[in-house]
Formats: C-alpha cells, sequence, structure tokens
C-alpha cells in the first residue's frame, strides 16, 4: 500500500474514521497549537482539551485549585474568570509550571476533538516544526488537520502544513502520495517567499513570517483586537525541540 501525506484545510474536510490508522498533526497556527506548545515546554505537566467553557469547569473541579490554570477564549479574548487567555506567552513557567493546563478554544480544541479516533495525535506550530518532522519521517500514514478560523481556511495553517508537507516529502526516504490539499499547502507555501527561505537553506526572519500570518484568518482576527504580539510569537519557526501528544484515552496533551 501507497504511503499517504495528506493535508485537510479545515477539519470537516475529513471524516473522524479516515484518520484511524493515521498520525495527524492538529495545526492551529494561531494560536491554539502554539499556546499549548508553549504550556508544555513552560513546565505545564499536561494540557487538557475541552470543546465548552462549562466542559473546562467541570474538568478544573476535579483538581486543587492552586494545580490547575484555566486557559482559552472565545472571540479570541480571554474567557471570564479563567486565569490565562490564549497568548502563547503568558503560559510562563511562573503560571503554569507544575500545573494541569485546562484548555478551551474557538476552533483548535475541535480539531483536536475531530482527530481522537487517530492512532497518534500530535500537535504542530511553527515552534516546533523541525520536531515535528523528525517526528513523521517515518511515519506512512500522516494527516496534517487545520484547524482553520470559524469554519473558513486560515493561512497560518495552510502554511505551516504546505511546510511540513516540503520538509517531508524532501527529507524522508519514503514516497508519498498527496492529496490536493497537500499539494496545494504546499505550492501555498514555496510560493510566498524566496526559495532558500521556503526550504530552510537561509533562516526565515519571523517579522516576514509574521507579515503573511497577518493577512490569514486568524491573523486579521488578532489584529482587530489588538493582539498582534501573539502572530509575532507564532511566527518564531523552531523556538522549541518539543513535540506535545495526546493521549486520547485520558484527554490528555503531554510532551512525548
Ligand atoms: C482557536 O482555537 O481558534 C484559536 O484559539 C483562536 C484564537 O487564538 O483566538
Amino acid at each position: 500500500m501507497a504511503n499517504t501525506l495528506n493535508v485537510y484545510a479545515l477539519p470537516t474536510l475529513v471524516a473522524p474514521e479516515d484518520l484511524i490508522e493515521g498520525v495527524v498533526v492538529v495545526i492551529d497556527v494561531l494560536r491554539a497549537s502554539t499556546t499549548i506548545i508553549h504550556a508544555l515546554q513552560a513546565g505545564a505537566n499536561e494540557v487538557i482539551p475541552c470543546l465548552e467553557i462549562d466542559d473546562a469547569w467541570a474538568v478544573a473541579e476535579q483538581y486543587p485549585r492552586d494545580e490547575v490554570v484555566l486557559g482559552g477564549e472565545r472571540n479570541g479574548l480571554p474567557i471570564e474568570r479563567f486565569d490565562l487567555g490564549n497568548s502563547p506567552i503568558d503560559y510562563t513557567p511562573f503560571r503554569v509550571g507544575g500545573k494541569t493546563v485546562v484548555f478551551t478554544t474557538t476552533n483548535g480544541t475541535r480539531a483536536i476533538q475531530r482527530a481522537h479516533l487517530a492512532e497518534r495525535v500530535l500537535i504542530g506550530a511553527f515552534a516546533n516544526a523541525s520536531a515535528i518532522v523528525r517526528e513523521l519521517l517515518e511515519q506512512t500514514n500522516v494527516h496534517l488537520l487545520c484547524a482553520g478560523t470559524d469554519g473558513q481556511m486560515s493561512d497560518d495553517d495552510i502554511l505551516m502544513a504546505g511546510m511540513l508537507v516540503e520538509r517531508i516529502t524532501r527529507q524522508s526516504g519514503l514516497l508519498y502520495e498527496l492529496n490536493v490539499q497537500a499539494l496545494t499547502a504546499k505550492e501555498t507555501w514555496l510560493h510566498r517567499f524566496a526559495l532558500p527561505r521556503a526550504l530552510g537553506a537561509e533562516p526565515l526572519e519571523p517579522e516576514l513570517l509574521a507579515k503573511e500570518l497577518r493577512k490569514s484568518a486568524g491573523g486579521k482576527n488578532l489584529v482587530a483586537i489588538g493582539l498582534d504580539g501573539d502572530i509575532f510569537t507564532a511566527a518564531q519557526i523552531d523556538q522549541f525541540d518539543c513535540v506535545p501528544e495526546l493521549d486520547p484515552e485520558k484527554t490528555r496533551i503531554r510532551l512525548v
């Protein structure tokens, strides 16, 4: 059977059953994936993704209050009475170190839920791009699942997926069949930057990437509410060498 490398520009473009035998990378660059990576890298024990605000409160109540941090957003803004919003840099060792982060966002946590039947579910963003590529090089059935923004495709996720497709197809010893969305994402990535930068042969400065991310649906929303700084944070490629993975039975995300 051929090796497959698929991109889904939105969670609704794939049925959960079609992900059963694969490794899924959930991509929500602005900002859920980036924030989960920052939280775990800052020493959070685990991140528990929840679909609804009420679910998050119910999970948090199972922990002593000083061992849990409630985080996330609605309409991009912090949720009333939660400890943190969805700005990655707020997830510092002081705020989340040694704690459980209970997390709910508009699109990112829904995309994670969509992947719950997969063999493995990893969380990817530019912040951990090379670590994700390394983890995928030997995998034969890979799905890159973009969260999108309120049901619209968002270029922050497509660019990240395209970068992964470019890196994997060039660096893996395996030959992959790509779906149309994977080919399109790769072309989008390659056409947005000068070739040495797109191929990783020259550094891609965060401001150059941030400029593209600002034009995406998710980016425009963040600019409109004054959170442009989060876009610049999300544009730091390979800031961390880590791979968060969901334990689907316990619905917890931890570092591999
Ligand atoms: C999402 O899950 O859609 C994002 O968290 C949106 C945002 O960062 O505001």
